[in-house]
């Protein structure tokens, strides 16, 4: 039965394409040669009736998807996030997609609570405001604990919003198995993989157990930074579909009158934002990736209060150390050392010359530095090191263009305090600092620690494995696979080593 529906969806899909404009743009984007793009306009004209005209004010791809709903601007707005599959132009076009929509009322709000925390609303809240915020997904009421007299925001699923979305999903895939049959030159593009991120990225929001977990997860990671507060997630109120947190109250981030009239220092405040950032992102790996003026306040302590845990960007340990190093190697101008770290990471191959990429990377890194400071943009530094990368062979990564993104939008709300910011001086002391705690002896010794743990954790298991392999060892008639023996004495010599290390550690820490 689904055949049909995804069928229809597709026309309309494509109807509202041609309708909008937008169809010439997707076109390019598959690299269509000129006459699959006649036919696919000769038969997609008669069905144009079928297709939203849209709102004629917006550019093509934003009007098209914008009219078909909530699922397709969900996906331009993940789009925008994969410049590696539809360009930077488009990408660009795509950022500034709106999922702002009518709100429910409020008192199918209450329902919905209701429904999914099993007790009836008046006795969990005293208050329960009308709607503030409406977006795709979810909306915002602003409520009172009745048990603690608290403030609190309770975010809201749409009712029903997860059929709503599986079917769309649904006919995405279907329009990605068909491009996959049909269309063996749009494999470039990688719609399966496009449409499973998506899915994933969907999949993640409408479950608001992961929101209210990453909203803990950042809060422990960032206990002790100064001047940065997280809103706390009340979890007996907190379910798949209603989240409820601490009310964040203070300033909108980007009303600089408001700030003044409360006594804030802007420029304080746009270096912190700055630096806060990039010590989430290397120190913890684990950052706030929605961080525009919409999602920060600042309270009247002066304390930057941060929320909507919808996108948080993950980086792994040693990526953020090739990164630290990538950082530093650039605010040194050392593009040889840049280069060599690329390789050494293995992110570029071998077969690449290292001078020509050092060369290259001098061409992004001087025109930057020779902007004003209060031009230089890390952001745009990390963005043309993609480009140059990328040319060079190297893997495009989801999670680094996030970083790179959010830098962007963090420098701009930085700026936005205060125009007279220099990006470079707020983030040099946070590099230095990461690079010293990473790469350092300190460092070494953290990893020896983990070793140990790891070998601690095997220690019952010891004594039976080097005995093991000393009987192996002096038994060489045991039947073995070939090759066998000789890797038996080295690894009992490692084994023992391994002990002796865990043991001296044991004693110093
Ligand atoms: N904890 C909170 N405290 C105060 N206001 C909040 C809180 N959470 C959300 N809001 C308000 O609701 C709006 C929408 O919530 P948000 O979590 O940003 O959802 P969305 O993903 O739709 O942007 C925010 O812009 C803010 O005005
Ligand atoms: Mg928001």
């Amino acid at each position: 039965m689904r055949g049909p529906h995804n069928i229809i969806r597709l026309i309309r899909t494509g109807a509202t394409f041609e309708r909008t404009g937008a169809m010439n743009l997707v076109l390019d984007a598959f690299e269509a040669p000129r006459p699959l793009r006649v036919l696919i306009h000769t038969l997609s004209w008669p069905f144009k009736w079928l297709g939203y005209k849209g709102d004629p004010d917006m550019p093509p791809a934003t009007r098209a998807l914008t009219a078909l709903g909530p699922a397709y601007i969900k996906f331009g707005q993940v789009l925008s996030t994969r410049p590696d599959v539809v360009g930077p132009e488009l990408a660009q076009q795509l950022r500034v997609l709106q999922d702002k929509l009518p709100p429910f009322s409020r008192a199918k709000a209450m329902a919905e609570v209701e429904k999914e925390l099993g007790q009836p609303v008046d006795e969990i809240y005293s208050e329960f405001s009308e709607p503030i915020a409406a977006a795709s997904i979810a909306q915002v009421h602003r409520a009172r604990l009745s048990s603690t007299g608290e403030e609190v925001a309770v975010k809201v699923l749409r009712p029903g919003i997860e059929r709503a979305f599986n079917k769309d999903v649904d006919a995405f895939y279907f329009a990605a198995r068909i491009v996959d049959l049909f269309a063996p030159m749009a494999r470039r593009l990688r719609p399966m993989e496009v449409i499973e991120h998506f899915d994933g990225v969907v999949q993640g929001e409408l479950d608001l157990r992961l929101e209210s977990a990453a909203a803990s997860e950042f809060a422990a990671n960032t206990e002790k930074d100064e001047g940065f507060q997280l809103p706390v997630v009340v979890w007996n109120y907190s379910a798949r579909r209603v989240m409820t947190l601490g009310w964040a109250d203070g300033a909108a981030i980007g009303d600089n009158a408001a700030l003044d009239a409360a006594g804030h220092d802007r420029r304080a405040l746009g270096e912190r934002v700055l630096s806060l950032f990039l010590r989430h992102a290397l120190r913890d790996g684990y950052f706030h990736a929605d961080m525009h003026q919409g999602n920060m306040k600042v309270a009247a302590n002066g304390d930057i209060i941060a929320y909507d845990f919808g996108i948080m960007g993950h980086i792994d340990e040693y990526t953020r150390r090739v990164y630290a190093e990538i950082l530093f190697g650039f605010i040194q101008r050392d593009y040889r050392r840049v280069a060599e770290v690329h390789f050494e990471a293995g992110y570029v191959p071998a077969d690449q010359d290292v001078d020509e990429f050092a060369r290259a990377l001098r061409a992004v890194g001087e025109p930057i530095f020779g902007m004003g400071a209060d031009q230089i943009s890390m952001g745009r530094l990390l963005s043309y090191l993609f480009e140059v990368t990328e040319r060079f062979g190297m893997e495009t990564r989801t999670e680094l263009i996030l970083l790179q993104r959010t830098m962007v939008v963090v420098e701009g709300v930085a700026r936005s305090l205060d125009p007279r910011i220099n990006i470079w001086d707020v983030a040099h002391p946070v590099v230095a600092d990461y690079i010293k705690t990473s790469i350092g002896p300190r460092a070494v010794i953290g990893d020896l620690i983990s070793t140990a743990q790891v070998m601690a954790r095997f220690g019952p298991r010891l004594p039976a494995l080097v005995e093991a392999a000393l009987i192996a060892q002096s038994h060489p008639q045991t039947p073995e696979p070939r090759g066998g023996k000789t890797w038996m004495l080295p690894a009992g010599a490692g084994v023992m080593g391994g002990i002796t290390i865990a043991l001296l550690l044991s004693e110093i820490f």
